[in-house]
């Protein structure tokens, strides 16, 4: 056995949003591609995926990145939330999600540079929809990666339009498909974060060349967001020291601390951001150079909570919690162990071991296996079966005194 986390500070429940979860736990969005050609989620796969893993109650689970409109896509199977099939297969997870006494936010985003440009031609045809308006194209004609193809540069036109989008995206999420709020992706090298970082923005009007020019998109992309549902059902994720896909500009943090500093005056439900992995080991390379979000996190302080993310652990957690006590409120997001326990909040409480996720099925498309086959932990299965009997003997009893006094 682990050692039980029951009694620790990541079992005090924090307001976030307009509700209250009851731990510091969160589950972390994850593609896992379980979506139809369409992009509409698999139901009732992603329900029963989304409810198994809000199954700790007044829990907070993070769905995986949803494509705001076809112009912003380009996976074949990720999640879209512009057409109503995809909402009415979203409001199939939020209910499952609900119905476990939790909460879920949908993050959304687009994926500009990083994007297949068959796939966004096919989604044209599958759509119906003009080849110019599903344009590759991205902050700069920078390619992400080597031999990965290069985008043209969007215009202002279409930079008002993915805006757009983004709100409109929010406004369904919410309001049709009864999300609790909605996290923008604007991390790990997609399209908010390729106007934010100069490695992919060398735009030389007003949305690149300094740090200023290079926040408005993400500024203009949350307030529009904020304007649509409300800032306490909106949140932003930032990675600013990750190099996947081609990003980590030479000196993230004038950048970013620009970037918090604006968000800050929005009043978000909360802020992700993604550590610099390695930062929290002593004497590893990354915390010799500096790579840390200390600055941001007392920067952010009080105004909302904070979601740490990136290699956490219990103890890990405990630490980042108990170091920013009265400076800001930590919660962690969980990725990846989440995957392969159901019951991951549950067995950290109890200090149950955890199952090793099979990486080789991450992103097995539309495959029900190594998604949806990960059991729960025998004392949960006990613990819901005593209930279960507890809550029926509850109704027997109830029924039989109504007759008794009859
Ligand atoms: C299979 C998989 C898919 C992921 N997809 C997303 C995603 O859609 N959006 C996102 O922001 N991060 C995504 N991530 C990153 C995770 O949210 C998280 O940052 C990463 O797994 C590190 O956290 P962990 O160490 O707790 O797993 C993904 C990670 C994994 C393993």
């Amino acid at each position: 056995m682990d050692c039980p986390a029951a009694n620790t500070v990541l079992f005090l429940p924090l307001k976030l949003g307009n509700g209250t979860i009851s731990s510091r736990i969160i589950m972390a969005p994850m593609a896992r591609l379980r979506n139809s050609r369409r992009h509409v989620p698999l139901v009732p796969m992603v329900p029963t995926y989304f409810a198994e893993r809000a199954s700790y109650p007044g829990s907070l689970v993070i769905t995986e990145m949803t494509m705001i409109s076809p112009r912003a896509s380009g996976y074949p199977h990720s999640p879209g939330i512009w057409t109503n099939e995809q909402v009415a297969a979203w409001k199939a997870v939020t209910a499952a999600v609900h119905a476990q006494g939790s909460r879920i936010y949908l993050q959304i985003g687009a994926l500009g540079r990083v994007a297949n440009p068959r796939v966004l031609e096919e989604d044209a045809v599958l759509f119906g929809l003009p080849r110019d308006s599903v344009r590759f194209a991205a902050p700069s004609s920078i390619p992400c990666t080597k031999g990965h193809p290069t985008p043209a540069e969007l215009t202002t036109e279409e930079i008002n339009t993915l805006v757009k989008d983004f709100a409109t995206a929010a406004r369904r999420a919410v309001f049709d498909a009864e999300f609790d709020g909605v996290e923008v992706h604007g991390g790990y090298g997609y399209l908010v974060d390729q106007f934010i970082q100069d490695t992919s923005n060398q735009r030389t009007d007003c949305y690149g060349g300094s740090v200023e020019n290079r926040s408005r998109f993400a500024l203009e992309v949350m307030r529009a967001v904020v304007d649509a549902v409300g800032p306490e059902r909106s949140a932003i994720r930032l990675s600013p020291w990750c190099s996947w896909q081609g990003m980590r500009m030479h000196d993230p943090m004038p950048q970013f601390i620009y970037l918090i500093q604006q968000l800050r005056g929005l009043k978000l439900a909360y802020l992700h951001l993604v550590e610099a992995f390695r930062a929290r080991q002593t004497n590893s390379a990354e915390a010799l150079f500096g790579d840390s979000n200390d600055i941001l996190i007392r920067m952010w302080g009080m105004t909302s909570p904070i979601i740490l993310n990136h290699g956490f652990d219990a103890t890990s957690a405990i630490e980042a919690i108990e170091r920013y006590i009265g400076v800001a409120d930590i919660a962690v997001s969980i990725g990846a162990p989440f995957m392969s326990n159901p019951d991951l909040i549950y067995r950290i409480k109890k200090g149950i071991p955890l199952a090793q996720p099979d990486r080789s099925k991450s992103h097995s498309v539309i495959d029900p296996d190594g998604y949806i086959t990960y059991p729960f932990s025998d004392e949960w299965k006990a613990e819901q079966d005593a209930r279960l009997r507890e809550t029926t003997l509850g109704i027997l009893r109830s029924v039989m005194e109504f007759y008794s006094t009859y």
